[in-house]
């Protein structure tokens, strides 16, 4: 099946899971570093809500043109990082698409030093080719990153995000259960920003403009 057609599907898949109102909590939260995160987007506003967050750094990754990839490949860029997967039936789409929309509505001035990436929890299926493919899909400047097994896990851990597996009988492929959040990383990949998914466009940009002119 092409990712058109499995996109297709997977916003039916969603709008069906809407329609009886399956509120189904795809955030995991694995870790109490998360429950820290968490906390903080929750209860305090503007950058200084980042104070105490530890996630984050450079990578060693590949991008989805095949080519091997570090954070300081972006070097003299803030970063719009999600991590997901091509085969997710609903998050990771509306997601994109919402990083899409921040990139639309910024002012070039600013979206020009923005970087979005998407890093892939399901190295074993997305591949570079299966990544350029998908990302083709959203903002033209999206790079999706995939990798090892190892530096997949690597980066999930120092940006704490939790994946795992999830067997479905009746899907004929497996999907995953991850958190989702949109980070808003430094031009030295330390946290500015955490968005999460009842946080719109307009919110992220708002909050996107007010960092860049506090810092
Ligand atoms: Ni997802």
């Amino acid at each position: 099946m092409n990712i058109k057609k499995r996109l297709l599907r997977t916003f039916a898949l969603a709008l069906i899971g809407l329609a009886i109102g399956g509120a189904i909590a795809y955030i995991q939260v694995s870790s109490e570093s998360a429950h820290v995160i968490k906390q903080n987007v929750t209860q305090n506003s503007g950058p200084s809500r980042m104070a105490g967050v530890n996630l984050g750094g450079s990578f060693d990754l590949m991008d989805h043109n095949g080519k091997a990839v570090t954070a300081e490949t972006y070097d003299g860029k803030y970063k719009l990082i999600y991590f997901g997967f091509t085969y997710c039936p609903a998050i990771c789409p509306t997601e994109l698409q919402k990083i899409t929309q921040v990139m639309n509505k910024l002012d070039e001035e600013f979206s020009k030093q923005i970087q979005p990436l998407f890093i892939t929890v399901d190295p074993e299926r997305d591949t570079a080719e299966v990544m350029a493919e998908y990302v083709s899909l959203f903002h033209p400047e999206l790079i999706g990153l995939t990798g090892t097994t190892d530096q997949i896990g690597k980066v999930m851990k120092d940006y704490k995000i939790f994946a795992t597996k999830v067997e479905d009988d009746s899907m004929s492929e497996y999907t995953m259960d991850h958190s989702s959040f949109i980070y808003f990383m430094s031009m030295d990949n330390k946290p500015l920003g955490i968005y999460r998914m009842q946080d719109d466009a307009d919110y992220i940009v708002g909050d996107i403009l007010k960092i860049l002119a506090s810092s």
